[in-house]
């Protein structure tokens, strides 16, 4: 039972770090480097966690930093699992299970995102105003258990109204600004092709990725409060003579991870 399984995982990390954690936060491709924000951190690699998967993917560390951030009890997943390396949704959502037993009320998701959006230009960052659920399987799918929450979720504010405002006055403070759209999960991990992002645009959706919905259905699912945001790495397929390639994307994570670490940072320190 994952429930079990997650109660251990979670009783395993209480034992290497006493705080009791408020925030959680996910770094996305190549947005690894606010963990090393975080003060008097301790790290544990996904190894060592009971039940967890490891990450496989190329940019992501595969390590849980537990530490502080403006005085926040935080825990930041350096790394996180992906559809496209072959694992099931219960194994990508498995930390977010942990979080939520753990008794954390906040998630912060990060990721790296394409967009379908003209004005939303590679290096700019996109808060997720709700999400499309394109990868053709749901987290949630199976028998539901009650501990962890409904058996048919609402899903009609995944994304704080609350927190997107918190977050979009930390930037406007920072004279920054952070654009705002539908972030639409595909399962990858190739690149689309130009009439899929044609379709994608029809659908509403400003930016496309690999990752994210799954956490966020799994957070929202455990009541949790969910604030995303999308580091916008490239203009989609067709949108540009470039070839999209990871290289680029991981590229683009480097380039904004100075304002994404701000800003991150300020949205940590308002929520204690
Ligand atoms: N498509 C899907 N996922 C992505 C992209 C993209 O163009 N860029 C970064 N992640």
């Amino acid at each position: 039972m994952i429930y079990e399984k997650a109660q251990e995982a979670a009783e395993f990390i209480r034992g290497k770090f006493g705080d009791r954690i408020k925030i959680a936060l996910v770094l996305g491709s190549g947005l690894g480097a606010f963990a090393d924000e975080i003060e008097s951190a301790v790290k544990i690699h996904y190894a060592e966690i009971p039940h967890f998967a490891r990450s496989t993917v190329e940019g992501h560390a595969g390590q849980l930093v537990l530490g502080k951030i403006g005085g926040a009890a935080v825990a930041v997943q350096q790394g996180r699992f992906h559809y496209y390396e072959g694992y099931s949704l219960e194994e990508v959502t498995f930390p977010m299970r942990v979080f939520g037993l753990l008794g954390i009320k906040t998630v912060i998701l990060t990721n790296a995102a394409g967009s379908l959006n003209a004005d939303f230009y590679p290096g700019s960052l996109m808060l997720i105003k709700d999400h499309i659920n394109l990868m053709g399987v749901n987290p949630l799918r199976g028998r539901n258990d009650e501990r962890f929450g409904a058996r048919f979720p609402d899903m009609s504010e995944v994304y704080s109204l609350d927190l997107q405002e918190k977050a979009i006055a930390e930037a406007r403070a920072m004279d920054y600004v952070l654009r705002r759209g539908v972030y639409c999960a595909l399962q990858g991990p190739c690149y689309e092709t130009p009439a899929e992002i044609r379709m994608l645009r029809e659908v509403g959706a400003d930016a496309v990725g690999m990752s994210t919905v799954p956490e966020s259905i799994v957070a929202r699912h455990q009541n949790m409060q969910v604030l995303a945001i999308s580091c916008i790495s490239n203009l989609a397929a067709g949108m540009s003579e470039e070839k999209i390639n990871h290289e680029e994307v991981m590229e683009a994570g480097a380039q904004v991870a100075d304002v994404l670490n701000k800003l991150l940072k300020r949205i940590v320190s308002k929520l204690i």
